[in-house]
């Protein structure tokens, strides 16, 4: 969940570090630390976030350190219990993300030959771990004690004794190789280090590498050296950059118009009426498929019962979606059925942790992520990317709406293998998914009417969501959005569930968002804001822009366009993440950071 980086090279490490901690920040901001050596481990951490830290930095010499940015899973968040940690002697510094599952175990047998413990953390035992095990090598060390550690880690690790290498390691959390002249660098991702270089080493799981200014040595889990080539990374600095915007979630929501038109882009070909996608994923849908398991967490999840709303309109297929968490354990696996997992950091470990187990029993499995190189990639048969560049606020925004497409585009491939679409019906479809950036564009150009009716509902205490349908998914991830970045309490409900329960809790103060298409439900829907009314609370309603009638029913109307069909899911989210993001700005909420939230949730 943390960010982790190391450099060593010829600059000043301190300012390398700081920066890259910066960038990194989004995975876990709630203390940061670094550790730069010169001669000895020159140790600086603290609580808070960088930019209140950065202002107590001693002035650190050295071009070799590593840093750390925490986001706690054992022990308070104190001083103590930053990283990086120190062995006892005070020569090996490390920095962990994840989890050492035996580390009590571990500790006990430590402290018994005389190690000193300063922190409450299981990291800490990793370093003491390598002092046990050093004999003047410190690769040789690290991999000895990773040998003796049960859990999931990405660590880095330096050593006074040896000031000319970094030793990293990777299991099931991310850590990435950044390769430059004369220097070079470990991250847990690439946006970390790319203001420096664009090009990248993967590590794969159970690898070790060490990094020097010169060269990059990778090892597999049974120590046999492995030649790995290097990636180029497309991504512009500027794209991890807020670009002049207040809020990166503020500029994601802003990118969609271009990251919907990269998710299409070369793989919707209007000529020959066809959907493509890489050899891997087009031979996984060759082979006939019966039935769909989406696994997948919070924004992700909803996205995926979008899918299932798309691939069973158009395919006839059945789909069942479940939550990362409870598939892991309680899943149904049938071993014909094609396990999509949908996840933008490809990162999450309740939806890794569930992969492996639809893998384990046999079943194909297919990733929709955001991140290339990315673990969820490199554990499935197939992975389709979403395109949509880094995205920084926790907050998941454009990476929803092309999580959207790309399960609306496999419905039409699938469909088409399973000759279930005519050429005019897809080309329809065609010209929609065409003039979709020019729909959110329009939506867009709508945001301060929005930021007007956000400020009725900034005082709110709870806000309720409802819709039917595809709808119903899009309510569940309103709700999140606003309660995520506002604080505000927010529920979405199917429609028609409204009256089996949570009216109850209806009042004149509750607020509801009531989304409205003109489908075969439109006059339910009608008729439940009419329910909502009778109750006092009041209605806005995210409605066609062709629709005459809503004005009516609805205290507030914010129009989307009505040529959207189906995808009118996409300019419908960004109505929500628009209302949400303007309520938390006006109760001027950490709205790229919200509280006990991270980017990059690897803990289970
Ligand atoms: C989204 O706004 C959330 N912060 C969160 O629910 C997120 O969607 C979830 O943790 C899944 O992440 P993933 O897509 O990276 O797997
Ligand atoms: N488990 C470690 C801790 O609590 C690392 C957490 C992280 O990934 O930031 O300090």
């Amino acid at each position: 969940m943390c960010g982790i980086i190391g450099y060593i090279g010829f600059r000043d490490a301190k300012e390398i570090l700081v920066d890259s901690l910066k960038r990194l920040e989004y995975r876990g901001y709630d203390s940061a630390g670094i550790a730069i050596i010169d001669k000895k481990q020159q140790l600086f951490k603290d609580i808070g976030e960088i930019d209140e830290i950065k202002k107590n930095l001693p002035d650190f010499k050295g071009t070799i350190g590593i840093g750390h940015t925490r986001w706690a899973t054992h022990g308070g968040v104190t001083k103590e219990n930053a990283h990086p940690h120190l062995s006892s002697n005070k020569k090996i510094a490390v920095v962990h993300n994840g989890i050492i599952e035996n580390f009590t175990k571990l500790r006990d047998n430590l402290k018994k030959k005389g190690y000193k413990f300063l922190s409450q953390t299981d990291t800490e035992v990793i370093a003491q771990l390598i002092e046990d095990n050093y004999t003047g090598n410190l690769e040789k060390a690290v991999f000895s004690a990773l040998k003796k550690v049960e859990g999931y880690y990405a660590i880095v690790v330096t050593c006074t004794d040896e000031p000319d290498k970094i030793v990293g390691a990777r299991k099931d959390s991310p850590l990435v190789i950044g390769v430059g002249d004369n220097e070079n660098y470990l991250a847990s991702d690439v946006t970390a280090f790319l203001k420096y270089t664009n090009r990248v080493v993967y590590l794969n799981d159970g690898e070790l590498c060490i990094i020097s200014n010169k060269e990059i040595r990778i090892f597999d889990e049974k120590n046999i050296p492995i030649e790995r080539k290097e990636n180029l990374i497309k991504w512009d600095l500027k794209d991890a950059e807020k670009s002049g915007f207040p809020h990166f979630m503020l500029k994601e929501i802003y990118d969609q118009p271009e990251t919907v038109h990269h998710v299409i882009r070369g793989r919707i070909s209007e000529i020959y009426r066809t959907i493509e996608f890489n050899e891997k994923v087009e031979n996984l849908l060759k082979n006939g498929i019966n039935s769909i398991n989406i696994i997948a967490c919070g924004t992700s999840y909803y996205a995926g019962l979008i899918g299932k709303y798309l691939v069973e309109k158009l395919t006839g297929i059945p789909v069942n979606v479940e939550l990362s968490s409870e598939y892991r354990y309680f899943g149904t696996r049938n071993e014909s059925s094609l396990v999509i997992a949908v996840t933008q950091s490809g990162e999450t470990l309740d939806t890794l942790a569930a992969l492996k187990e639809a893998k384990n029993s046999g079943c194909k499995t297919l990733v929709v992520t955001n991140v290339v190189g990315s673990t969820a990639t490199r554990i499935s048969d197939a992975y389709i990317l979403t395109q949509s560049g880094p995205e920084i606020g926790v907050a998941a925004t454009k990476t929803f709406t092309s999580q959207i497409l790309v399960l609306f585009l496999l419905a039409l491939k699938i469909s088409i293998i399973k000759n279930k679409i005519g050429a005019d019906e897809l080309y329809k479809y065609i010209l929609q998914l065409k003039e979709l950036p020019r729909n959110v564009r329009q939506i867009l150009n709508q945001s301060k009417k929005i930021s007007g009716i956000a400020s009725k509902l900034k005082n709110a205490n709870s806000v309720f969501f409802i819709g039917r349908g595809l709808n119903y998914p899009l309510s569940l991830e309103g709700a999140l959005k606003l309660k995520e970045i506002s604080y505000i309490h927010a529920e979405g409900f199917a429609a028609g569930e409204l009256k089996h329960g949570p009216f109850a809790l209806l009042t004149k103060t509750t607020p509801v968002v009531v989304i409205v298409t003109k489908d075969s439900t439109y006059a339910k829907m009608i008729a439940n804001i009419g329910e909502v009314k009778a109750r006092g609370p009041q209605v806005i309603a995210i409605a066609e822009d062709s629709d005459t009638e809503i004005d009516k029913h609805a205290d507030f109307v914010l129009p989307f366009p009505s040529n959207s069909g189906l995808l009118s899911c996409v300019p419908i989210t960004v109505i929500l993440q628009l209302l949400a993001y303007h309520v938390a700005n006006l109760r001027e909420c950490s709205i790229d950071k919200p509280r006990n939230l991270a980017k990059s949730v690897t803990v289970e």
